[in-house]
């Protein structure tokens, strides 16, 4: 294996065009100490690490733009603001929020549907991210957790959570608030009351919602 860095360090910053190439190639002769033997002299072996130094790059190259060509350009609504990104085929729904577009809050526990810490809206459905493919969204309106606070306004049933000490370690908790969210929706706002089970039984932004 041949590694340069001076090499790499000779072209940050600026396209491998030739004269990028050329500084290459002086960089790896520049720092190359081979050896001088009967298979081969020191001159020659310092212009094959030049030569396979160049070749490398222009390889990196190819294959950095055939991975960007394979890539998916995606528009889709993110709480509420357009966002356009790139991703590839495989990537999850999950991966594009977290590495692509630095949403963190969604969680990646299982990668299998089980867990719900991945768990965001997308049409206004409750679905995992994990299960999801970035390039399914499309056109699609995706809600995250960083979506249910209005700023530094928490939505009720996560101040509910809070005032409850309601989160064990963390990782789950947007899954229980989007389910309760849900859960709450689903029924009649009957201020004031609560279910057998201790859950509020009012809309989730029904003030009346009382504490088990
Ligand atoms: S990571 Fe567990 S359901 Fe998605």
């Amino acid at each position: 294996m041949l590694l340069v860095p001076e090499a790499a360090q000779a072209i940050i910053g600026s396209r491998l065009d030739k004269p990028a190439q050329d500084r290459l190639e002086a960089a790896a002769r520049a720092v190359c100490r081979p050896i001088d033997d009967k298979r081969g002299t020191t001159e020659f072996r310092i212009d094959v690490a030049a030569v396979l130094t160049r070749r490398a790059a222009l390889i990196a190259l190819d294959r950095a733009r055939t991975k960007l060509m394979a890539k998916h350009h995606i528009g889709a609504k993110v709480n509420g603001d357009p966002v356009e990104f790139l991703c590839e085929t495989e990537d999850t729904l999950l991966d594009v929020l977290r590495d692509t577009l630095n949403l963190t809050g969604s969680k990646e526990g299982c990668s299998s549907g089980d867990c719900g810490a991945c768990s965001v809206m997308l049409d206004g459905r409750l679905v995992c991210s994990c299960l999801v493919l970035g390039c399914e969204v499309g056109g699609r309106s995706v809600e995250t957790i960083e979506g249910m606070a209005k700023g530094e306004t928490l939505h009720p049933l996560q101040k509910r959570f809070l005032e409850s000490a309601a989160l064990q370690c963390g990782i789950c908790t947007r899954a229980f608030w989007w389910r309760a969210r849900r859960f709450s929706s689903e029924r009649p706002a009957r201020p004031s009351t609560r279910c057998a089970t201790g859950w509020p039984a009012t809309s989730a932004d029904a003030p009346g919602m009382t504490r088990s």
